[in-house]
């Protein structure tokens, strides 16, 4: 299988010191879903947007679908959801495809044509032609997935596309990754909770202070890599034993 990411030895200090990555290599075949899980501050970010050319490695080398990362003709390729989304807020959902669209050189009816559907597709039809500054958090995530499926890239990277979306707008991002995997592309995204990648990704890697301590391919991610996650206790105050035998009276 071909590489779409080919990272090898990526090493990234910010100045300061801070550590972005060290020694990194990660390799992400084409047609693959590949989940990139860590806790705050392990370099998921950094990683992506090295990936983007939007920030350079101090050493290693770096490839994406083949070429070097920052080219034009790579990025017209890639479909990109940032973690933190800043547009015009004055667009509305269906002027801000359409301001995309004109960068990704779309005609402007290919655009008009992809426009209805997507929205449907993110659950913003209603909201179409609302400015993004009335937008709830989740419904900018909803416009900024829009965003990065419609030029129809061969490689999608979302940072963290769950954050801010309440439980059934995270079934549907699953459900949307499924099917770009099923469609052939590949889906490279970073994520906090292995909930939200083990239904979908084929492999698993997960990063901690810049270094990945563990990838493979997700059924084992349960045993070996386990390890390698941060495990949550949550103590719950004032409630009985029969909680834990009631789930729905837990319910949000
Ligand atoms: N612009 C920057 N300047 C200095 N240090 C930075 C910068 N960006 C990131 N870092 C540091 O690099 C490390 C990795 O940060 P990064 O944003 O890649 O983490 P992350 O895994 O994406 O975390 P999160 O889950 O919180 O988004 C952190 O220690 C962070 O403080
Ligand atoms: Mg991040």
């Amino acid at each position: 299988m071909p590489a779409a990411i080919d990272a090898q030895c990526v090493c990234k200090t910010y100045p300061g010191g801070g550590r972005g990555l060290a020694d990194f290599s990660l390799s992400v075949g084409e047609g693959e879903a590949f989940g990139f899980l860590g806790p705050n501050g392990a370099g998921k970010t950094t990683f992506i947007k090295i990936l983007l050319g939007l920030s350079r490695a101090d050493a290693g080398t770096v490839r994406v679908l083949g070429r070097d990362p920052g080219e034009t003709a790579v990025r017209a390729r890639i479909g990109y959801l940032p973690e933190v989304a800043q547009y015009y807020e004055f667009l509305s959902a269906r002027e801000l495809l359409a301001f995309y669209g004109r960068l990704s050189g779309l005609a402007a009816r290919q655009v008009r044509e992809r426009t209805g559907p997507l929205l449907e597709l993110v659950g913003l039809s209603e909201a179409a032609d609302r400015p993004l500054a009335t937008f709830s958090k989740g419904m900018l995530q909803r416009a900024g997935l829009a965003q990065a499926l419609l030029h129809e890239p061969d490689l999608l990277i979302f940072d963290e596309p769950a954050t801010g979306l309440d439980p059934l707008a995270r079934l549907q991002i699953r459900d949307i990754i499924l099917r770009q995997r099923q469609a052939g592309r590949t889906v490279f995204f970073s994520s906090h909770e292995l909930s939200e990648v083990e239904m979908v990704c084929d492999r698993v890697g997960i990063v901690k202070d810049g270094v990945l301590k563990w990838c493979g391919p997700t059924r084992e991610v349960a045993g070996d890599g386990e390890r390698n996650l941060e495990r949550l206790f949550l103590e719950v105050i004032g409630a009985g034993p029969g909680a834990l035998t009631a789930p729905e009276s837990l319910r949000l």
